[in-house]
């Protein structure tokens, strides 16, 4: 299939030496436009983002290494950023890049760590097991609401709908209020009129359970928050509690769209959907290399003057992190091929280093994934694409790698709990 971009539609470059950070290519034709950049800048990129603002897009594996692992040169500070007054207060990227708040995704050094040592044993302390249970109950209840119609939107269906109904389950939250969840991050996601509305929906959803938890503790992540001894202030609590839900579900939607992507389109996995299981672990790992749910990741702040690549960074530039394309680095992937297919965890879709997801969080998304991927090849055998894998859309975004839709078609069946 020939894109717009290789048509002759998307230009590269607008002005000479700077790449914009938005077109079609990034979600038509990503590989060939990174390879582009590379020949024409090397592993740092000057990018450009919507409304003339300047970055570096970091596409190298060795560079992503080399900045991943010096928190110190190159924090996850927002407040370091050199444009703050070139930026309005309604940009649209704003929501992507961040604002200084007191959580653990937008803090650095010290008060970081303080906000990893409460926020990582409360997620360690889940029980694999019963989340696996609780994910297949909830998996089983989205497919009994398509199940009798013979086709669905895997994505509007089921992807976008299950990660975040565990996380409320991990939370502690009602089954009512899950739903609710459910339905403010997908307004938000949607970033229409209602966004802002449910924002603050979701703010107060938060809020309210810090309450009943501070109130009547369970076995949740949020009453092991609570009981950590070093004290957070309720702001912190929540704010901590948005940076989990909002950091944990749309990258694990993406994985679980993309792993099924991937099984309904190429013939290696075609055992998958006939029952084999082993596969389907391949194909998730073959996603966190190839189609990486955060392509690009705002990101880094050079906290002094340094060189990165062949490029000289001044201090508070802001440093994109092309983990999509650092995981293609020609450089690394040419002497080994099939990385992506020998169980090689070596890639950056979780990035690297101290600001990397946590360890216990990456393990949570893989169960999430995986489980509902199983019960979903279990409960419909015969899953099948509805529509040309061409005509297959991407999130119209350079940032996150995602699918649009998924139709399928598939032999209905009877729901199995009742549930419609
Ligand atoms: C249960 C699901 C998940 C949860 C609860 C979760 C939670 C988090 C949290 C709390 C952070 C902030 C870490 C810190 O500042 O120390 C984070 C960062 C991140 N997560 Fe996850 N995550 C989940 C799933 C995923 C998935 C599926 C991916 C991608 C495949 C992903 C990729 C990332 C990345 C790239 C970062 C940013 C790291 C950086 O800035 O270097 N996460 N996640």
């Amino acid at each position: 299939m020939s894109s717009p971009a290789q048509a002759g539609g998307c230009p590269v470059r607008p002005s000479p030496g700077v790449v914009p950070l938005s077109g079609p290519r990034f979600h038509t034709d990503p590989q060939h436009l990174y390879n582009e950049m590379r020949r024409e800048h090397g592993a740092v990129v000057p990018v450009e983002l919507p409304g003339d603002v300047p970055a570096w897009l970091v596409i190298g594996y060795r560079e992503m290494h080399q900045v991943t692992n010096s928190p110190e040169l190159f924090p996850r500070d927002v407040s370091l950023w050199n444009q703050w007054g070139n930026i309005p207060a309604d940009w649209p990227l704003l929501p992507m890049v961040g604002s200084p708040r007191p959580s653990i995704y937008f803090t650095a050094g010290a008060e970081h760590l303080r906000h990893v040592a409460m926020v990582e044993p409360a997620l360690e302390a889940v029980d694999p097991f019963e989340m696996r249970r609780i994910c297949e109950e909830l998996s089983d209840r989205l497919i009994d609401r398509f199940c009798g119609r013979g086709t669905a939107d895997l994505v509007a269906d089921f992807a976008e709908q299950l990660p975040v109904l565990v996380l409320a389950w991990l939370m502690g939250f009602s089954d009512e209020d899950g739903a609710d969840l459910a339905w403010t991050m997908k307004v938000m996601a949607d970033g229409g009129a209602d966004a802002q509305a449910a924002q603050l929906r979701f703010m107060q959803h938060m809020q309210n359970l810090l309450a009943m938890k501070r109130a009547v503790p369970g076995d949740d992540v949020v009453s092991r928050m609570i009981a950590y001894p070093d004290s957070f202030t309720d702001d912190e609590y929540v704010q901590d509690l948005m940076a989990i839900t909002a950091a944990g579900h749309l990258p694990t939607c993406d994985w679980l769209g993309n792993s099924l992507r991937l099984m309904l389109t190429d013939d290696r996995f075609a055992a998958a959907l006939g029952g084999g299981r082993r596969s389907v672990g391949q194909a998730m790992n073959e996603v966190l290399w190839e189609d990486s749910p955060n392509a690009i990741l705002a990101g880094r702040w050079a906290s002094r003057d340094t060189r990165l690549g062949d490029k000289t960074i001044r201090a508070g530039d802001m440093l994109l992190l092309g983990l999509g394309p650092a995981n293609t680095d020609p450089h690394v992937r040419q002497h080994v091929s099939d990385l992506a297919h020998s169980g090689n965890s070596a890639h950056f879709a979780f990035s690297h280093g101290e600001y990397r997801c946590p360890f216990p969080a990456q393990q949570l998304a893989e169960i999430i994934a995986r489980t509902g991927i199983e019960v979903l090849l279990d409960r419909l055998p015969d899953l099948d694409l509805a529509v040309p894998a061409q005509n297959l859309m991407r999130r119209p975004s350079p940032f996150l790698c995602g699918m649009t839709s998924l139709p399928v078609v598939f032999t209905p069946v009877r729901a199995v709990g009742g549930f419609q």
